[in-house]
């Protein structure tokens, strides 16, 4: 039977993540290394078994459903998966039904996202400038995302930014970005970077607290707490000189995790409990044994019984090991 999943610490899950593939078409320094190699195709769970999954966790009551990558949009036929599992949005099951992606792809997909009941998506974007867009991401074009997120807000959905803060490579632009944000109706969260899987460069020299940020941004502008909620873990405050929304995500300085409400699960099938540890379950192998999901709503249930406290992500000269070896685009962030 599926019951409500409910952690030792009390922590009701009502939010999956759910990486739809690892690939992705742009090389973020923070995220991957530039010479990644990625799953083999027979790894990966097929679309069909993606959707059975999806929808036996929202049996089991998520109420929050977000694809990720990789980039969730390379992957082939995304968009059948996407209108299928809106299903569950008509039914009323599931609240919300969206993405987070790098906006190579959205000025293809922004009018079908919007008929599938997608409302709101999230879209990484460190700088605005072209060429340092290029250093960060390696792969990626700034004018392709730009005119993505002009598709998407023509198709009436909600945007919000994502801007990891790397001290010396973006600080100087954190202030622009916002005010940039806020004249086109998108919310701006700062992310801190967190240590996941070995990248190319030293995390220490691109670590910057956003507790300094903030500190730096209320100086010129009048900042207040406001209780919006998005289900995920970021706080916000509204800017009063902006009229916007901004959000701060501080796994460094401020830990979320006793609030945390959330799994992710791998275009694999592995579920992790937690995004900073490494103890994970095979849903793969419960998925394919049997036609029936109690299999599957076994193995979510001892998995949820094993999701631990919190993260100990430690950025600092003396720790030069990531503190869990995969890396982000594993399971989405
Ligand atoms: P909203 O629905 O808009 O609140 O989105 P979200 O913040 O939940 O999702 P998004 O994919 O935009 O993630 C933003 C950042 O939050 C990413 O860097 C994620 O890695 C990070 N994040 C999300 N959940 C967790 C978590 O449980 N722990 C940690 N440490 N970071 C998380
Ligand atoms: N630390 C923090 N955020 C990261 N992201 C990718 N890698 C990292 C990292 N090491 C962000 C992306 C995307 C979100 C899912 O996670 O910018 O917006
Ligand atoms: Fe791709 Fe996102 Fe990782 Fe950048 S952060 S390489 S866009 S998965």
């Amino acid at each position: 039977m599926s019951q409500p999943m409910i952690d030792p610490f009390g922590r009701e899950v009502s939010y999956l993540r759910v990486s739809v593939t690892d690939r992705c078409d742009f090389r973020c320094v923070y995220c991957m290394a530039e010479d990644m190699t990625f799953l083999p195709k027979r790894e990966v769970l097929t679309l069909e078994e993606l959707d059975r999954l999806c929808s036996a966790f929202v049996d089991k009551g998520v109420r929050k459903l977000r694809l990720t990558g990789g980039e969730p949009l390379v992957r082939k036929n995304i968009m059948s998966l996407i209108r299928n599992l809106s299903r569950h949005l008509d039914s009323g099951k599931l609240e919300e039904l969206t993405i987070t992606t790098n906006g190579s792809q959205l000025a293809r997909f922004a009018d079908e996202l919007a008929e599938c009941g997608v409302r709101r998506l999230n879209v990484s974007m460190d700088t605005m400038d072209a060429a340092k867009f290029k250093t960060i991401t390696r792969w990626g074009d700034l004018g392709k995302v730009m005119d993505g997120l002009r598709a998407a807000t023509e198709a009436g959905l909600s945007i919000k930014i994502n801007m990891v803060a790397l001290k010396g490579v973006n600080e100087h632009e954190i202030v622009p970005m916002m005010r940039w944000c806020h004249d086109n109706g998108y919310d701006l969260t700062l992310i801190e970077t967190m240590p996941l899987g070995e990248i190319d460069e030293d995390r220490t020299d691109q670590y910057l607290p956003l507790s300094l940020v903030r500190a730096r941004i209320a100086e010129d502008f009048t900042l207040t707490d406001i209780p919006y909620k998005t289900g995920g873990p970021a706080r916000y405050v509204e800017v009063k000189e902006t009229g916007g929304r901004l959000g701060f995500i501080t796994p460094m300085t401020h830990n979320f995790c006793e609030s945390c409400n959330r799994v992710r699960v791998t275009c694999t099938g592995m579920l992790y409990m937690c995004l900073g540890q490494d103890d994970s379950a095979d849903l793969r192998a419960a998925l394919r044994a049997s036609e029936s999901n109690d299999l599957l709503y076994d193995a979510i249930d001892e998995a949820i019984g094993r999701k631990p406290k919190g993260h100990d992500f430690i950025i600092d000269r003396r720790t030069r090991q990531p503190a869990v070896s995969r890396h982000m685009s594993v399971t989405g962030g």
